[in-house]
């Protein structure tokens, strides 16, 4: 009895090791397959045919991958996205490195001149993406440290997150703001809906030419966000505050590391800060609302964001469980066969197909078990990870899943599959 169960054991361990060993092997090919050179900057495209450039938050999902299959093409991939920043010292959304938007469907979309000359001033673009870039980098270096590779990036590490606590600081009380949806990374998230004048149905055509007047706006104001810029969007969102939270705390460890200890105690207060207003201005109950415009109004949406304060640590327990039985484990809302979907499903804006309006996006999966694993549910945080290596098998690396069948859209060779590496 007792040797049977021991070779069902036996068994059971080394199929997941070989399902793991296959999982890595497909990965790596994919890595290799999207690595693209330029002078003597290497990066990854998240997608070869679809997305050909060089994204910020992409590229630091990049680094998280690769952390675990060849760490110097980790740094390079850091290295590369730090190597064009805009004359405030914030890393831009996009860096084109080559030209290649004329024969992207999307590309044309974007009506001629837009994509090339106001999303992209000069090669990379105007506006910048969720700040990611401290928390890749020190996973990276627990990983494998390297302090003269801290020291050479940190400058202008440094000089990105100065720019968002200066810049976007505008209410005074830490929160950082974003001036266009794809800030954000969500693109067409209903998040944005009210505040861009849009119903909850719409064509992504409809939502993408908002997003453009955005940029409009933005280049006729001369990229002045102050004065300018933040008075046609200002959006204080939960998501990207939580995510420059944690990276304040992953820059202020940085900093520390390579004998900073005066900006080490800076970014450690800004990220204090940050949780302190989160606390103050976004929380009712155990949930949290992104605010917009001027008058910092509430944004009712249910969509993914409503557990990324798992992600900073911004819950009490019992906060955190209310919000994962209610919610996460709540097949109407976000259970679904092929979670975590983008919105919940009661919304009216909810897709199967269409972006950030429903589907489900491996990145989500990603920042969820990553929340949950902080407040210790590992039993659920290790079936979003099964759910999603099923999503993988099922479907391949694809952009986004419907969060129902999990039948795969968008982008095809999608990188961000490679996250399920980092979720262990
Ligand atoms: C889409 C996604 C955005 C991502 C980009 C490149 O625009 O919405 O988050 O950075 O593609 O993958």
């Amino acid at each position: 009895m007792h040797k049977t169960a021991n070779s069902i054991c036996f068994l059971t361990y080394n199929y997941r090791k070989m399902q793991s060993q296959d999982m890595q092997n497909a990965v790596e090919r994919l890595m290799l397959k999207n690595r693209r050179f330029f002078d003597s900057y290497t990066y990854t495209v998240p997608s070869s045919e679809h997305y050909p450039f060089q994204w910020l938050w992409d590229s630091c999902f990049h680094a998280i991958i690769l952390s675990h299959i060849d760490t110097t093409l980790a740094r390079e991939e850091i290295r590369s996205l730090l190597a064009r920043p805009l004359a405030n010292g914030l890393v831009p959304h996009i860096i084109y490195w080559k030209k290649g938007y004329e024969t992207l469907k999307w590309g044309r979309e974007y009506e001629g001149d837009v994509l090339t000359k106001a999303w992209g001033t000069d090669g990379v673009s105007s506006i910048t993406q969720p700040p990611l870039i401290a928390s890749a980098l020190w996973e990276l270096h627990t990983r494998a440290p390297d302090i003269g590779f801290l020291h050479e990036l940190y400058p202008r590490i440094r000089d990105h997150y100065l720019c968002l606590l200066t810049e976007r600081n505008f209410s005074a009380h830490g929160l950082m703001g974003i001036i266009n949806p794809d800030e954000s990374g969500e693109d067409n998230s209903p998040r944005f809906d009210s505040l861009q004048g849009l119903p909850s149905r719409h064509s992504p055509k409809q939502n993408l030419h908002r997003r453009i007047d955005r940029v409009r706006e933005h280049a006729k104001c001369g990229f002045d966000v102050q004065n300018c810029t933040r008075l046609h969007f200002w959006i204080e969102d939960v998501s990207f505050n939580a995510i420059s939270l944690r990276a304040l705390e992953a820059l202020s460890l940085i900093a520390n590391e390579i004998g900073e200890k005066q900006d080490s105690d800076v970014f450690s207060l800004c990220a204090q800060q940050i949780r302190t207003s989160m606390q103050l201005y976004m929380k009712s109950g155990y949930r949290y609302y992104s605010l917009q415009g001027e008058t910092q109004e509430r944004i009712i949406v249910d969509t993914w964001g409503l557990f990324m304060p798992l992600y900073a640590g911004l819950l009490h327990k019992e906060e955190a469980t209310l919000l994962v039985e209610r919610h996460l484990l709540n097949s109407k809302q976000f259970f679904t066969n092929f979670p975590i979907p983008s919105v919940s499903c009661t919304e009216k804006s909810f897709t199967g197909d269409d972006l950030w309006r429903g589907p489900t996006w491996i990145a989500i999966n990603w920042f969820v078990y990553k929340g949950l694993k902080l407040y210790g549910f590992n039993d659920v945080a290790e079936t979003i990870r099964q759910k999603t290596i099923r999503l993988l098998t099922q479907s391949g690396f694809r952009e986004y899943y419907d969060a129902h069948t999990g039948e795969g859209h968008g982008a095809h060779n999608f990188t961000w599959g490679g996250l399920v590496l980092d979720m262990n």
